[in-house]
């Protein structure tokens, strides 16, 4: 199937060009290239072309919670954000902590994800054998809890955290908390407010020298045997001295960000209780601004959502029941054009932060930029055409913490493999998403 889509606004490598862009057979043909004879046109009548989003941190829950989320329902919502790979996280049941449970994931992807995935394989304490045997054509990285959070995956065996720094080749995706620190801050909150912990305590029990703690120890184990960190979602002004500015090709040790701790601040628990509670904690303003610094120095290489559903009975429990996490690739998109459209950020610094830099830092084969011969994944954005951020939401859990919004851009168009997967608010048939490959 060939197709040229004309009069875009082509955002790509640092640039935004207006003109057109020519798909044959799934793949990119190039930027104002004649298409082939017979090619079917697609007028983009001005909006925003962009290579479509590479998600590096999604919990899609299955196997094990899928009355939370599975795999074809949340790979939906993602393909109508504008999200056309993801690479999933290994807290589901059983985790995805040995080759079989990986080899279960992928069939299970294969069968029914519309975006292209990945998977991240999970560390346990006594999984290091394991680890070593990992196939690196099959896993995006491994993924280390060095912090407890939803799914009962900490590693906090110094013996363990030595042998899997000291021996992967792969990317070491760190979640950082300190979880002795955070439990002494939990039992202070006990005992000043019995069971009624306000939700707003949250940062102060999942604080910032709960985040230093955990991520200076990551960058040090990384220095030290040379690994390859990418240290997840931060949070603190604090942690960006851990990070060094400069593009993401090369380096070895990376940082990312995430959407709602780039939106939220910790006035927002008054507002939205449990539904702004993830891990790590939404903290202060200074700490967002300290972020929003640090994505534009280039000491955060990459933007990722930690979607993270859970449902609206369990988010109704009381502080310490509730589980941490929010439901967000359907809205990743469209809440980062808000900062475009508020000057936090270019146009071009969010195609690089959300496709270009995890294509690159992952290696991810053919995907990430608008160049020829790269699989046409896509996506289509109307920057005047809003969007209500209520209706209709696809992630299974059907609740969203930005509930009442209305974002001033519209996703039109997502091209999966290049074929049309989503328009205007409705999903259409195709061959599906395909396993990320790897350059390494
Ligand atoms: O808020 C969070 N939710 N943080 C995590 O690290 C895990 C996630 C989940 O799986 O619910």
């Amino acid at each position: 199937m060939a197709y040229q889509i004309v009069n875009a606004r082509i955002v790509n490598e640092g640039a935004i060009h207006g003109g057109s862009l020519s798909v044959d057979d799934g793949r990119i043909l190039g930027i104002d290239v004649p298409p082939p004879p017979g090619a079917e046109v697609i007028d983009a009548a001005g909006s925003y072309l962009l290579p479509g989003l590479i998600d590096d941190q999604v919990h899609f829950r299955e196997p094990g919670f899928e009355h939370k989320a599975t795999i074809e329902t949340e790979s939906r919502a993602a393909v109508s954000g504008g999200i056309t790979s993801y690479m999933e996280m290994p807290n589901t049941n059983p985790q995805t902590a040995t080759a079989e449970a990986m080899a279960d994931k992928h069939a299970r992807a294969a069968a029914r994800s519309m975006a292209n995935y990945s998977f991240f394989f999970g560390a346990t304490n006594d999984n290091l054998e394991e680890i070593k045997r990992i196939d690196p054509a099959l896993a995006c990285g491994v993924k280390v809890f060095m912090g407890s959070s939803t799914g009962n995956m900490l590693v906090d065996d110094e013996t363990v955290l030595e042998g899997i720094f000291s021996s992967t080749p792969l990317v070491i995706a760190t979640h950082c908390e300190h979880t002795p620190t955070l439990k002494i801050n939990e039992a202070a909150a006990r005992e000043r407010f019995g069971d009624a912990i306000p939700f707003s305590q949250h940062p102060i029990i999942r604080s910032v020298e709960v985040c230093y703690r955990s991520s200076s120890l990551a960058v040090e184990l990384a220095r030290r045997h040379g690994a390859r960190l990418h240290v997840l979602h931060l949070t603190t002004a604090r942690e960006l001295e851990l990070f060094d500015r400069g593009p993401v090709a090369g380096k070895r040790i990376t940082a990312e960000a995430c959407v709602h701790h780039l939106f939220f601040d910790d006035t927002a628990y008054a507002t939205h209780g449990s539904h702004v509670v993830c891990n790590p904690a939404i903290k202060t303003t200074a700490d967002r601004a300290a972020i929003w610094e640090a994505v534009r120095d280039d000491r955060i290489d990459v933007i990722a959502t930690d979607h993270a559903p859970h449902t609206l009975e369990e988010k109704a429990g009381p502080y310490g029941s509730a589980p941490a996490g929010l439901p967000l690739v359907q809205h990743s998109l469209l809440s980062l054009f808000e900062h475009v459209a508020a000057g936090r950020f270019t146009m071009e610094q969010l195609v690089q932060k959300t496709s270009h830099a995890p294509a690159t830092l992952f290696g991810i084969r053919d995907r990430g930029y608008l160049r020829p011969g790269y699989w046409a994944d896509l996506v289509l954005l109307d920057p005047s055409s809003p969007t209500p951020a209520d209706a209709p939401l696809h992630a299974k859990c059907g609740w969203s913490p930005f509930a009442g919004m209305r974002f001033s851009s519209q996703v039109r168009m997502t091209w999966v493999n290049g074929e049309l997967r989503y328009q205007d608010g409705r999903f259409l048939p195709g061959s599906g998403g395909r396993r990320l490959e790897f350059d390494r």
